[in-house]
């Protein structure tokens, strides 16, 4: 086809001296086609954003506190349960991702460290922390690694649960009864500022960093030093909590690896508080009582 240089339209036969170039017509050729294809990119998008499913509320939890957590999500802004160490996917099946995490060592778990990075980059995120004495920068941390991951995060909420980290110390049961009952507040603020898009995201830059790094570098002695008593009745449940599969089942005895992400499932979790730490025979034992145990670990 040829255009005419005056119209910029098909130029008739005859028209000889408002013919283009071959060079020009060349350029005009690649700008249409650029212009379809992106036209198509364009649809695929929209139709890839069409198909996507409104919230992902992507989980980590060992104790019950975040799944407690996760499930008042699904409840107010409805969407999917999804426990991550069993999740394959990226998140971008949502348009909005609820990533809710304990915090770990002023950190997060292994197994949040490792999801970040595979997060789809155009999904919303909003992450709740929550955390059961200290959160030491870890709002700041996981909002830094988020931001060089390059993810839409769009706000990070912490919140104090009951301390499941009790392996040489005991929380009284009354302030357990009463950290619940300020969490059920301290959600319910978090919940409305979520609504009316009150996106809060965390200034300065101080973190404990290096400190949550080595710690995470050390959790798998946490396994190491488990070890089984007497009162076990091999039911292997610690097998299925664990989500690093650190558990076996040996020469019928229950056996701890070197792959412990130090969640302490297993130890808390155990129906016949079999699992001791360092071989002190504690009691006492955290389950978040609003949750099914069962319902840890699973998608709901
Ligand atoms: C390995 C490990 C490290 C923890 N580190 C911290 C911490 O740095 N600061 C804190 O306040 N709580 C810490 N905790 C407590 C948990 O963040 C808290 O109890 C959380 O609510 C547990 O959530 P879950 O029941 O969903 O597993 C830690 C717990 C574990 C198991
Ligand atoms: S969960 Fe407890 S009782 Fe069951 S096999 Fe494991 S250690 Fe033994
Ligand atoms: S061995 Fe126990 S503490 Fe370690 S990752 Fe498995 S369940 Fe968690």
């Amino acid at each position: 086809m040829l255009y005419c240089k005056a119209t910029a339209e098909i130029a008739p036969k005859k028209c000889k001296k408002h013919f283009f170039g071959i060079k020009t017509r060349f350029f005009i050729f690649s700008c249409q086609k650029f212009y379809i294809n992106t036209c198509i990119l364009r649809i695929k998008a929209m139709e890839q954003t069409g198909n996507r499913q409104k919230n992902g509320i992507l989980y980590f939890s060992s104790t019950g506190n975040s799944l407690f957590i996760a499930k008042k999500v699904q409840k107010r802004f409805g969407g999917d349960v999804i426990y991550i160490p069993a999740y394959r996917g990226n998140g971008g099946e949502f348009e909005k991702i609820f990533l809710v995490t304990p915090i770990y060592s002023f950190g997060m778990p292994a197994h949040v460290y490792e999801l970040l990075p595979k997060l789809d980059r155009t999904a919303e995120l909003i992450v709740i922390q929550n955390y059961g004495g200290m959160a030491g920068g870890a709002d700041r941390l996981i909002y830094r690694y988020a931001r060089r991951f390059g993810l839409n995060v769009k706000s990070v909420y912490t919140l104090k649960m009951p301390e499941n980290y009790t392996l040489t110390f005991t929380v009284p049961k009354f302030y357990i009864k009463s950290t619940l009952k300020k969490a059920e507040r301290r959600l319910n603020d978090i919940f409305a500022r979520i609504e009316n898009k009150q996106y809060v995201l965390p200034t300065g830059t101080k973190t404990k960093e290096k400190l949550y790094l080595k710690n995470m570098a050390n959790w798998h002695l946490i396994g190491e030093r488990f070890s089984v008593t007497e009162n076990c009745v091999l039911c292997k449940k610690c097998l299925t909590v664990c989500p690093s599969g650190n558990i076996e089942f040996s020469e019928g005895k229950i056996v701890f690896g070197s792959r412990c992400v130090a969640c302490l499932g297993c130890y808390h979790r155990c129906p016949q508080k079999a699992i001791v730490y360092n071989k002190k025979r504690k009691k006492d034992r955290y389950v978040n009582p609003d949750v099914t145990e069962s319902e840890i670990g699973k998608n709901l």
